[in-house]
């Protein structure tokens, strides 16, 4: 199987790098188009095929994954039309439906929502599959992304939701870490220790609760010793109403998932 990728920058190239780390793919077997030089210097030492030319990418691809911002996937499609018979193009844009790719291709299409952490293999995504995919296609996809990190089939009207939560989540963690370290550095830990420390609590942290039977409150009251230091802090959350900021935060990128879509 051969796989491009259109638009080599932030998604593009983070799911590339998962794609030979994880050796779900050789480097031989992947094709990325991409126009800015820079980029492409650096993602041609991945030793994979780079080409500033989407046509020559589909032309050689069966798996064609779009990552261009969405504002650029028509113009792309419109491009690449008369070779895209056959293909199974998927489609990463924020808010392209598959109906809308469907309409300007004759690719079947699935339609996903990865992160960033597809590059070290801890990938959060979901994907939904257009009208014209097969159950064959949905198993490649699943197989690809799956190899990243953890995938699940949705509907398609809950990519706006899954985009909010994984795909726009990592800049909330790394919001949440960047706090926790600033005030780690401003009680008098060096930098990178506090870095560090706050990094991997928060991994530490996610895998307690990935691999717990217990719910999210019960592991926070177990960290809550009676009259101890955390529960000090946690009535400062309370207070502040944090929980309540988070998740209007995630629900204001989820509307915008949903002004944005077309
Ligand atoms: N970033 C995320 O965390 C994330 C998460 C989930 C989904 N997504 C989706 O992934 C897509 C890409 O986002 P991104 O953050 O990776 O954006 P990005 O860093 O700007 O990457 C897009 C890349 O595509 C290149 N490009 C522009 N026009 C092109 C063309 N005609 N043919 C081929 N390549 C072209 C751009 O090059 P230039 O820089 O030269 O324009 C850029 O390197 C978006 O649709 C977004 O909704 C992103």
């Amino acid at each position: 199987m051969r796989v491009g990728v259109i638009g080599g920058g932030n998604l593009g190239s983070s799911l590339i790098k998962g794609f030979l780390r994880s050796g779900v793919l050789q480097p031989d077997e992947i094709v990325v188009s991409e126009p800015d030089e820079g980029k492409a210097r650096e993602l041609a030492r991945l030793s994979i095929g780079v080409t500033s030319d989407n046509r020559e990418l589909v032309r050689e691809c069966d798996v064609v994954f779009i990552a261009v911002k969405p504002d650029l996937v028509e113009p792309v499609l419109k491009e690449v039309e008369d070779l895209s018979a056959g293909k199974l193009f998927v489609s990463v844009a924020a808010g392209v439906s598959t109906a809308f790719i469907e309409a300007r291709t004759r690719a079947r299409v699935i339609r996903a929502m990865p992160n960033l952490c597809g590059a070290v293999l801890q990938m959060a995504s979901a994907y939904s599959k257009g009208s014209r995919a097969t159950a064959e296609d949905e198993k490649t996809v699943a197989q690809l992304l799956g190899k990243l990190g953890t995938t699940f089939p949705v509907e398609e009207d809950l990519l706006g939701a899954v985009t909010a939560v994984s795909g726009s989540g990592p800049a909330f963690f790394f919001y949440l870490m960047k706090a926790v370290q600033d005030a780690g550095v401003e009680l008098g830990l060096p930098k990178d220790i506090s870095f560090k420390l706050a990094a991997q609590t928060a991994r530490g942290a996610s895998e307690i609760v990935l691999n717990s039977e217990e719910k999210i409150e019960e592991l926070i009251r177990r960290v809550c010793t009676p009259r101890g230091t955390t529960i000090e802090g946690m009535k400062v959350l309370e207070e502040r109403k944090v929980a309540d900021a988070i998740k209007e935060a995630v629900k204001a990128a989820a509307r915008r998932a949903e002004e944005i879509s077309r």
